[in-house]
């Protein structure tokens, strides 16, 4: 089992009093599952995903990724496990302007202390799996949006991950795009047997997840 939430819960303080976003969150995901969880604007979505990938913190509940309790680790074992274990894909690419394609997936394997080489090559055979290997030379701002978006899942998956989050990846993309994007991650999720959590407002996305969730009233129903 890559992630298991039991009974989060998070309130936000605001001008009108407490705002109670998640009640009672109960997830747990197994390695190489593809999850959705949908819900309409504003229903804690993303709330939820930055609590899972411990970006924040749950008031109350209960999280373990990989086996380790996340409220027991210390800040440094915190960001070894944010580093080494999850990925993240945001709604916009936020890969860096000024590098190209190529130096974008290469980045985040060197950080993680592999050697440039190394590092290049599985940067270029992340780009030549989805058809992307005469992209990177280009500059972010030189590539489509929707190949932008594929890019950003690749750096996601670059430094493997177990889990991988992803923030409506598709949100800015039309269906065409949107369609190839997650014809893409179910390829490359399973064939490098990561889990992958989609949270998305689309249908047809969630279609397509091996589980899908509906985010209302802060809990997660089957759907
Ligand atoms: N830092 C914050 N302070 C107060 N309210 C917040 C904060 N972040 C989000 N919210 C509110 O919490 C609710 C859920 O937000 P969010 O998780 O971003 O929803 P979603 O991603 O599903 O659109 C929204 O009503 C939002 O306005
Ligand atoms: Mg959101």
């Amino acid at each position: 089992m890559i992630l298991r939430a039991e009974h989060l819960a998070k309130s936000y303080a605001t001008s009108a009093g407490p705002l109670q976003v998640l009640d009672d969150i109960d997830l747990t995901m197994d390695a190489g599952e593809i999850v959705s969880v949908v819900g309409s604007s504003g229903c804690g979505k993303s709330t939820l995903l930055n609590i899972l990938g411990t970006l924040d913190e749950p008031d109350a509940g209960e999280l373990s990724i990989d086996g380790k309790t996340v409220s027991a680790l210390t800040d440094a074992q915190l960001s070894q496990l944010r580093s080494r274990t999850i990925g993240f894909v945001f709604q916009f690419h936020h890969l860096l302007p000024e590098f190209t394609v190529l130096e974008n997936l290469m980045i985040p394997q060197m950080i993680a202390a592999c050697e440039q080489e190394a590092s290049r090559e599985r940067a270029a055979d992340l780009l030549r799996k989805v058809g992307l290997e005469n992209r990177g030379h280009h500059h972010p701002n030189s590539i489509s949006g929707g190949e932008r978006q594929r890019v950003a899942v690749l750096r996601a998956l670059v430094n493997r991950p177990k889990l991988v989050l992803a923030d409506e990846p598709t949100g800015n993309l039309d269906s065409e795009n949107s369609r190839i994007l997650m014809n893409m991650i179910q390829e490359l999720v399973h064939d490098e047997g990561r889990s992958f959590l989609i949270v998305t407002h689309s249908e047809t996305i969630a279609e397509n997840c091996d589980r899908k969730f509906l985010l209302t009233s802060g809990e997660l129903k089957v759907m």
